[in-house]
């Protein structure tokens, strides 16, 4: 059976990657840069209501809200945004869309069916301009790394894709979660171009994620996978997948596990091929896809014809 039919099938380990992931897995796990010590206990056997449950019950939506030190001695409080994100669709949506950049979603045309969705999550600097046809135009929130704030080439400050939207921004913090040791030393130095842009930008929500609810996902993660799971942070994917669980009533995740039109190409927007975009190098991205799979409630269909997964919200 082929790969991605196992995946489809939730029935896959790292030993069928390519011997190069196999490899950065490793590496990974003796480097530790993050130095994780998982304390958590393996819990194999949840099914998938449990699972959903566990979530529910454990995934804390947070934001830096400047009361932290150091944050409090550096006069944040008055920098982040009055309303926190929790807090900022009070009455949340119905059904949302969840829009992943992977280059299976070319000739989908998808785009009708994510633009009728209350809400629309993208990731980055994943474009809508020219791709509508395969990705919709609507865009209600963005998740963006430390590496979009700080690289010249995403030009953060000026480029409209991060104009009229809430943004969450994030970065990769030791898992002891010292606010301290990761404002000294964060992956990306995604402070300086944040308060910038909250200045001039204040109207806007915009929110860095605290890393402590980055960490609970990987616990999670790591709790119900049976391999060790690379020691770093969950991608942006299941990050973003998590926030909308918590806002909206219904979550359509498009191309995460991806349909029968998967492909080595790494974005829909990009001419880059490596198959580490769609199954995971640095973060723990095939453990994570398995964990969606096994709480899909969608049809078996639309997973192979659309990459799509349908979660229920935990509203
Ligand atoms: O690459 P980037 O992080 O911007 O993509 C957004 C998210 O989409 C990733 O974090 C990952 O979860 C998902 N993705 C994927 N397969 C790809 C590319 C991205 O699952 N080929």
């Amino acid at each position: 059976k082929s790969f991605l039919y196992r995946l489809w099938k939730g029935n896959v380990s790292s030993k069928m990657l390519l011997p190069r992931l196999q490899k950065a897995r490793k590496g990974y796990l003796d480097t530790n840069k993050h130095r994780v010590h998982f304390k958590g206990k393996r819990n194999l056997k949840l099914t998938s209501e449990q699972l959903l449950c566990e979530l529910k019950a454990r995934v804390d939506v947070r934001t830096i809200d400047g009361k932290e030190a150091p944050f409090s001695i550096l006069g944040w409080e008055r920098r982040v945004p009055k309303v926190s994100l929790s807090k900022l669709y009070p009455r949340g949506f119905g059904s949302c869309a969840v829009v992943m950049s992977a280059g299976s979603i070319l000739n989908s045309s998808l785009g009708d069916e994510i633009d009728s969705h209350d809400a629309v999550l993208r990731f980055n600097s994943a474009p809508t301009n020219g791709y509508e046809k395969d990705v919709g135009n609507k865009t209600t929130m963005r998740i963006i790394n430390s590496q979009i704030l700080t690289n010249p080439k995403h030009q953060f400050t000026d480029n409209p894709l991060y104009k009229d939207v809430t943004l969450v921004a994030w970065d990769p913090a030791p898992y002891s979660a010292d606010l301290t040791v990761w404002f000294k030393q964060p992956d990306y130095n995604l402070f300086t171009p944040y308060a910038l842009h909250r200045r001039r930008n204040p109207k806007q929500p915009f929110y860095i994620l605290h890393p402590k609810f980055i960490w609970q996902l990987w616990d999670i993660i790591q709790e119900n996978t049976k391999e060790k799971i690379q020691p770093n942070p969950p991608s942006s994917g299941f990050i973003g997948i998590l926030i909308m669980m918590s806002m909206c009533s219904e979550v359509h995740v498009y191309e995460y596990i991806p349909s029968v039109r998967q492909t080595d190409l790494c974005h829909y927007h990009e001419l880059y091929y490596d198959a580490a975009c769609t199954l995971g190098a640095y973060h723990p991205l095939l453990y994570e896809k398995l964990l969606v799979q096994r709480m899909n409630r969608g049809f078996q269909e639309d997973l192979y014809r659309k990459g799509k997964v349908i979660l229920p919200g935990f509203r």
